[in-house]
């Protein structure tokens, strides 16, 4: 990685996930919109919107394929993340951060960002370095929630015509205050480093990991700015959100 000047920006693009949901015949980060694989895509959004040198966390059994990739860039390094958990590949990421970019320096803005949310704009991207230069020390993409959100619990036996294992509701939970949250998420280099040494105990597993890095801030405390989020940073989770993916691209075409 070059060398950079203090007012640079970092990111760490998670791509060591196996796409279990997504069921293709590849890592989700290599599967392709419009002849570009996902993790192509979310580097693109991340330079456009402000990123000067980003790592990559690739599946370990895969890494050489993503170094052949992505490497050729001088401002993209990918090193293998952890089957373990996202937690513990960002960690990947970071220590890859501290050992290869010389002039990070304490308050450099560093970006986490899921490779399975490719077509995030670099306007949010943006937005969220923004906020980090304005001060703040944990900053989140937020989207209200259209759904009507309800909790409920499982039948634990079969019982008085209720099947064992089916679902009922338990109450209606007030969606005006909440939001879905997506990323990239933004921290000063020393807050991001810090929070992760601390926890690296939970990021052994999935149960004990956190899913996202704001987590990781709420536990120490450290409040947390959400900025406005947006459709189209979608998380590519299921087949039907690569239907959603590529009518967002068709509409940008048609522009
Ligand atoms: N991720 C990662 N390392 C892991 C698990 C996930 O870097 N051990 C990354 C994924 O590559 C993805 C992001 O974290 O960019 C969000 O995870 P998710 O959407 O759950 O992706 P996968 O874990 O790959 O999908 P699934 O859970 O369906 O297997
Ligand atoms: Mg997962």
């Amino acid at each position: 990685m070059t060398s950079t000047s203090p007012a640079q920006v970092f990111a760490v693009i998670t791509a060591a996930g196996s796409g279990t949901r997504l069921g293709s015949d590849r890592p989700k980060a290599l599967v392709e919109l419009d002849g570009i694989s996902l993790v192509e895509h979310a580097l693109r959004s991340l330079h456009s919107g402000g990123v000067d040198c980003a790592v990559v966390t690739a599946p370990p059994e895969r890494f050489e394929d993503f170094r052949a990739l992505l490497e050729f860039r001088d401002v993209v390094r990918v090193v293998p993340g952890s089957p373990l958990s996202r937690q513990a590949s960002v960690a990947a990421g970071l220590e890859a951060l501290a050992q290869t970019a010389a002039a990070l320096s304490d308050d450099s803005p560093v970006l986490i960002h899921d490779a399975a949310r490719p077509l995030v704009s670099p306007q949010l991207v943006s937005r969220v370095i923004d906020a980090l230069r304005a001060g703040e020390q944990a900053v989140i993409p937020g989207l209200a929630v259209a759904d009507t959100l309800k909790s409920f619990h499982e039948v634990p036996e079969a019982s008085a015509g209720q099947a064992q294992g089916a679902h009922y509701v338990e109450a209606t939970v007030d969606r005006a205050g909440l939001v879905a949250v997506q990323t990239p998420q933004g921290f000063p280099w020393k807050v991001i480093r810090e929070l992760h040494r601390r926890a690296a105990a939970s990021a052994n597993s999935e149960a004990t990991a956190l899913t996202d890095d704001a987590g990781l801030a709420q536990q120490a405390g450290i409040p947390v700015r959400i900025v406005a989020g947006e459709g189209r940073a979608l998380k590519i989770t299921t087949p039907i959100d690569l239907v959603f993916a590529r009518a967002i691209l068709a509409e940008d075409a048609r522009a």
